[in-house]
Parts: C-alpha cells; sequence; structure tokens
C-alpha cells in the first residue's frame, strides 16, 4: 500500500490564500483524491479558475479539476449550504458529476446549532453552527451525514476508499482556517472549534507516514477576524485592511491587520511539519510601502524593520532555511 499524502495547512489565522494554493497544486498536480480536513461552512475559500471567482465553503478544489473531492470526517456540513454550493459550481459551469462526496462520519449541523451560533457573542464567531455542532460530537450527541437520507448519493466510507478500492491514491488535503484559530494551538478561546493542523488531516483517516509534502500558508502580514484585541494604533494597519481587501469571505466583517511575526511563524511551520513555505500577499507590502516583521513571541513584540522586499524576503527565506520558501502576490498568480 502507498498512499501519499501532500497537505495544505494554515500557518496564521486563516485567510493567508490556501485556496489560491490548492487551486495550483491541483492544476499541476498527480492527485487523485481533495479532501476537505476540518472545519465546515466558517470557511470560506476564494478560488479564481479560468479567470472567474468562485467562493467555496464546503466543497474541496479538487472539483474544478475533475479530481474526486470529499468532505471529511473531520469536517461538519450544514446541508442546505452543502446543496446551494453544488448549484453555485454547477451554474458556474464546473463538472460536479460523481466528484464531490461526503464522508460517512462526518458531522452535521443542525437547526439547534445555527440557532446557539447565532447568539454568540464573546469569540465572533462565524455564526455558522460550526462551534455547537462540534460541541455535540464531542457530548456524543451529534448526527452524522449517513443518518441523512438526502445525503445518502454523495456519502463514502474513507476506510474503504483509501485501504480498498485505491490503495495507491494520491491526495491533497486542504485545511480550513489556520494555526492560530487551533482549537489546541491557537490563542483559546480565540479559536475555531476543529483540528487546523497536519495532524488534522491525518485524523481523516491517512497514516502517518503517508504524508509526501506540507504546504503551509502564510501571508507576509497577518489578519484575523473575531473580537480579540489584534490590529495595533495606526492608519498603515488600515493602509493594510484597505490595500489587502481584507473582508471576510463568508462574513464579509473586517479583518484586523497586523504586521508578520516570524516567532509565531516558526513555531506553525514546526508543528506543522511544513516543508513548503508559501507567503501569499507580497504586493500588499510593496503598495502600503512597508517591509516591518515581529521577530519574537507576541509577549515581547521586538520590531524588525527592512529597507525593501529584497531585505524583507532574504530574512524570511534566512530565518526558514530550513523549508522551501515561495513569495506569491494577489490574486491568481503563485
Ligand atoms: P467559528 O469557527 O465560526 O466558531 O469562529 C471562531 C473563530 O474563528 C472566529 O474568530 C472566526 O472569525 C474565526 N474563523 C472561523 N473560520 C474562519 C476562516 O475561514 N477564516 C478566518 N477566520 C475564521
Ligand atoms: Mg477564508
Amino acid at each position: 500500500m502507498s498512499l501519499k499524502v501532500d497537505v495544505i495547512v494554515g500557518v496564521q489565522y486563516g485567510d493567508e490564500g490556501k485556496g489560491k494554493v490548492t487551486h495550483h497544486l491541483l492544476k499541476d498536480g498527480d492527485y487523485t483524491h481533495c479532501i476537505r480536513y476540518n472545519g465546515g461552512c466558517n470557511a470560506g475559500h476564494t478560488i479564481y479558475h479560468n479567470g472567474e471567482k468562485f467562493v467555496t465553503h464546503h466543497i474541496p478544489a479538487g472539483v474544478f479539476f475533475g479530481v474526486k473531492s470529499i468532505i471529511g470526517p473531520g469536517c461538519v456540513v450544514d446541508i442546505r449550504k452543502f446543496f446551494a454550493e453544488i448549484k453555485m459550481l454547477d451554474e458556474g459551469g464546473i463538472d460536479i458529476a460523481d466528484k464531490i462526496f461526503i464522508a460517512k462520519n462526518a458531522h452535521v449541523i443542525r437547526g439547534a446549532h445555527y440557532k446557539e451560533d447565532k447568539k454568540e457573542t464573546k469569540l465572533g464567531t462565524t455564526r455558522t453552527g460550526n462551534g455547537p455542532c462540534y460541541g455535540a460530537k464531542y457530548k456524543r450527541l451529534g448526527v452524522r451525514a449517513e443518518d441523512y437520507r438526502i445525503l445518502e448519493p454523495y456519502l463514502i466510507d474513507m476506510y474503504e476508499e483509501f485501504y480498498s478500492s485505491n490503495p495507491d491514491a494520491t491526495i491533497l488535503c486542504e485545511g480550513a482556517q489556520g494555526f492560530g484559530l487551533d482549537i489546541d494551538w491557537g490563542d483559546y478561546p480565540y479559536v475555531t472549534s476543529s483540528h487546523c493542523t497536519t495532524a488534522g488531516a491525518l485524523l481523516n483517516g491517512f497514516p502517518p507516514q503517508s504524508i509526501r509534502r506540507v504546504y503551509g500558508v502564510a501571508k507576509a502580514y497577518e489578519t484575523y477576524v473575531g473580537t480579540k484585541e489584534f490590529q495595533p494604533e495606526g492608519e498603515v494597519f488600515r493602509s493594510l485592511q484597505e490595500v489587502g481587501e481584507e473582508f471576510g469571505a463568508t462574513t464579509g466583517r473586517k479583518r484586523q491587520c497586523n504586521w508578520i511575526n516570524i516567532a509565531n511563524l516558526k513555531k506553525a511551520t514546526n508543528l506543522n511539519g511544513v516543508t513548503h513555505l508559501i507567503v501569499n500577499k507580497l504586493d500588499v507590502l510593496e503598495e502600503v510601502n512597508t517591509w516591518v516583521a515581529y521577530v519574537n513571541s507576541k509577549d515581547d513584540r521586538a520590531i524588525l524593520a527592512f529597507q525593501n522586499k529584497k531585505q524583507f524576503c532574504e530574512y524570511v527565506e534566512n530565518y526558514f532555511s530550513d523549508v522551501k520558501v515561495t513569495f506569491s502576490s494577489s490574486p491568481h498568480v503563485i
């Protein structure tokens, strides 16, 4: 048996541009499957396909390339939004027939979860029912996809698929959110309710030995959406927000902005076993024309200012000399 798994993992607070990287890797890759491994419709992945913009919440980007796309058992699914997304893709000219699946043991977001999340004010959740659904799962009160007849045509058994039918599969695991929002490693309680790490990808049924590459995705600065105080005072951060068009793809909320934190990024690349680091949206810093990074953890925020893009990039490359670093600009090129 030789399952091969590549993982795309957010190494900041989500919205790093994972959708773009997934799309890029699928275009030239040898993948037979694409799996969303955590989260639900709290995620919003912006994808430019043949010049057209698509925002997906549930369905993995494999579907754009005819690659079998599975919503994994680490995910939670809003059935109404799942079908709305299928319709959106179909109307957008994407060939979805026999390409979209949901793991039998993924959990379903129910009306009560949605209602509960609508009342949430402390954390600033996306109010899509994700937290309460995972809560129910862990209280062992949840309902799984296999319990819904309407989902029957989409159901897949992960064990059968990968250990019986396709033991030589090459799989791209597409993460949602990011390390800073991870339930265990993020800034608790200002986190999401799922495992956003490489380990979270394995929880979907893959052996550790199957991992080939781990693509950590970051931006050249940081953004975070939620109630935690994150953005410092200063006009420059408002510029970052404006130039970077930092609005949530799911909720339309403003994303708070700050400089990149290299120490936090190191922690994220270490813990996730990142082999390839992609730093997106370099063009935004270029336009704002300020090249800054925090070089210590957040309790001792030493700031390093660079003269120009070249210096900034060289610093990052040297700091992460053990991984392959790629810089990229918005929106579609890598
Ligand atoms: P929840 O996942 O809706 O429970 O939200 C918990 C926290 O995670 C909030 O701060 C959200 O803004 C944040 N969050 C959840 N999903 C995303 C995402 O896809 N991008 C960025 N932030 C997210
Ligand atoms: Mg997003």
